[in-house]
């Protein structure tokens, strides 16, 4: 079995995902870390040099090829949005959407210090920040909201996350 994470940037794909692996016992892999490593280039050095279709392709690659077991994956927050990809992560396990309002998305990704190519020119400016983030969950929505799991992931306490730690052995058992 495997567990797939997706959900917009900056709603804690990844620090979620490692601390799920570790309590369900299964390997982490982060698919934006894969194709930094693969590349040899940062995720925004990938996007400058050779573009954000250039970034796509390798996304729907790695996830086609993919074949392992026992691992929780977290994906950008793009990889479900584009060709086929929500169907084939959809067949690869059980997959969860980390929900998160636009306000508290806006708040995480105005802080955050990590460079995201994609709002990285309204990063300063929090009122444009915000009207971009709406814009763009409303239209990747529409995939998100195919996992099988939809978990809202505000406040994750060690409590929420047991709790989504047993929603996903039950699902995964049955
Ligand atoms: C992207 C999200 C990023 C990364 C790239 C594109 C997106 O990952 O894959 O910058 O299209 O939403 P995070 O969701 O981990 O920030």
């Amino acid at each position: 079995m495997n567990i797939l994470l997706i959900g917009f940037m900056g709603c804690g794909k990844t620090s979620l995902g490692k601390k799920l692996a570790k309590k369900m016992d299964l390997k982490f892999i982060d698919l934006d870390k894969i194709i930094e490593e693969s590349e040899q280039l940062s995720i925004p050095e990938l996007f400058n040099s050779k573009g954000e279709n250039y970034f796509r392709q390798l996304e729907m690659e790695w996830l086609s090829n993919f074949e392992g077991e026992g691992y929780v994956i977290s994906f950008g927050g793009g990889t479900p949005c584009f060709n086929a990809n929500m169907g084939i992560i959809n067949l690869l396990g059980t997959s969860v959407y980390l929900q998160m309002n636009s306000r508290l998305l806006t708040d995480r990704l105005f802080h955050s210090k990590q460079k995201r190519p994609l709002i990285e020119k309204f990063k300063n400016d929090k009122p444009r920040l915000i009207l971009e983030i709406e814009k763009l969950l409303k239209s990747r929505e529409t995939f998100y909201k195919k996992a099988n799991v939809i978990f809202e992931a505000s406040n994750m306490s060690s409590a929420k996350l047991d709790l989504l730690v047993e929603l996903l052995k039950n699902k995964t058992s049955r």
